[in-house]
């Protein structure tokens, strides 16, 4: 059978993609370097799904270890999570962000054009709307403006891919653009897991929530907001999954390239988030209101009306899921810690 490659395929979305991908019945194949993740994940997809993903630890932007899995590999398409996504790290490093996230891409594109495999999902990101957005977003919205290189490392590729469509009409792509993504696959065995200081709300409020951080600073509680609080798209990673299956589905049956949003629709505010975690999980989070943090909007969201349309796919998950899932994944997390002495 044809498989579908998951580039970045260990890592937190990659991770619930291969598992929705696999209860589908198709056959997943998994190339990941390992930089921000553990291939003890693995084990982990076999114990939900009953089927072991082959791995590849390369380093995709190393064009011959990119053939190498073409070549090995009878591939019909590819999803691509692979790419570094600290904000705030390529701001201090942009160099390191431009040449990982483009270079990979840019052999991964052409071991495609190769091996005549025509057909790739893209992991974009709501960033590409940049700051002068009007809420909600809509596909066909203006991009650029990005405030980091992470940001424009996206609105890059998504034109990489782009051109190399238009220039290759036997090919398919769709560019996802992510909103919010949080919460862990329900079994508790995969989850997010930051390495240092979260940046993200979500593992930062279960780092409190598990006494490996004092309290949660809300960034700004004076914004032009219900609550003054930050308002986000937050949806379910397995949402989000089941999101790339619909898209890929799509792909295989249609030619060009389309930018389609993942996102729920609905914007929650910071304190909504917390209110939500502790009614979910009988907790009472400790946080203090803290200065804004800069480049933080006061509040986006999406319109998920196209991904309805083309993809017939929609978010099905509550807020309270998301922190009953989240917080389910950082328990397991500090049981196996225990169990490993700490390590
Ligand atoms: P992640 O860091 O958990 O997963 C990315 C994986 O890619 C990691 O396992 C890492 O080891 C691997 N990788 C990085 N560079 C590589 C390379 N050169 N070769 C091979 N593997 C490489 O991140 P995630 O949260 O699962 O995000 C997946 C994708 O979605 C990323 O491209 C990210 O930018 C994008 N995205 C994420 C979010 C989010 O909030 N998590 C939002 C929007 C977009
Ligand atoms: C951030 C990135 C965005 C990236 C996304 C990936 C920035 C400016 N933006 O989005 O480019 O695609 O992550 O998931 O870094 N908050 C707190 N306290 C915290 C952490 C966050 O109050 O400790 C607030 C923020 O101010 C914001 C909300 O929670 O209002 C969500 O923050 P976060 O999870 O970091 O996501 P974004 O800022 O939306």
């Amino acid at each position: 059978m044809a498989k579908i490659l998951l580039t970045g395929g260990c890592g937190y979305i990659g991770s619930h993609t291969a598992v929705e991908l696999i209860n589908a019945g198709r056959d997943v194949v998994i190339a990941d370097d390992l930089s921000n993740s553990d291939k003890s994940v693995i084990d982990r997809i076999e114990m939900i799904t009953g089927k072991r993903p082959d791995l590849y630890v390369s380093d995709l932007k190393d064009k011959k270890e990119c053939e190498k899995i073409f070549d090995e590999n009878d591939i019909s398409a590819v999803i691509h999570f692979a790419g570094y996504k600290a904000v705030g790290e390529s701001v201090l490093s942009p160099l390191k962000y431009y040449r990982n996230n483009l270079d990979s891409t840019l052999s991964l594109l052409e071991s495609m054009r190769s091996h005549l495999c025509n057909t790739i999902i893209f992991s974009s990101s709501a960033t590409v709307y940049g700051t002068d957005g009007v809420v909600p977003y809509t596909e066909s919205a203006e991009t650029g403006g990005c405030s980091n290189p992470y940001g424009w490392t996206k609105f890059m590729i998504e034109r990489i891919i782009c051109d190399t469509v238009l220039a290759n009409p036997d090919m398919s792509a769709v560019n996802l653009r992510y909103f919010n993504p949080i919460g862990a696959h329900e079994s508790g065995l995969i989850g997010e897991n930051p390495s240092g200081i979260p940046n993200n709300l979500m593992p930062y409020i279960t780092q409190v929530a598990s006494g490996i951080r004092d309290h949660l600073n809300i960034y700004g509680n004076d914004y032009d907001t219900p609550d003054g609080t930050g308002v986000r798209d937050y949806i379910h990673v397995v949402d989000l999954a089941k999101g790339h299956l619909a898209a890929l589905e799509y792909a295989e049956k249609h030619k060009g390239t389309e930018c389609i949003n993942l996102g729920t629709g609905v914007g929650y505010s910071v304190l909504d988030v917390v209110n939500a975690f502790n009614e979910a999980n009988h907790l009472d989070l400790p946080y203090v209101f803290a200065k804004r943090r800069e480049g933080d909007l006061a509040s986006y969201y999406a319109n998920p009306k196209k991904a309805y349309e083309l993809l017939g796919w929609k978010a099905e998950k509550t807020l309270v899921d998301m922190c009953k899932d989240s917080w389910r994944w950082q328990v397991y997390l500090k049981n196996s810690e225990n169990k490993d002495g700490g390590k």
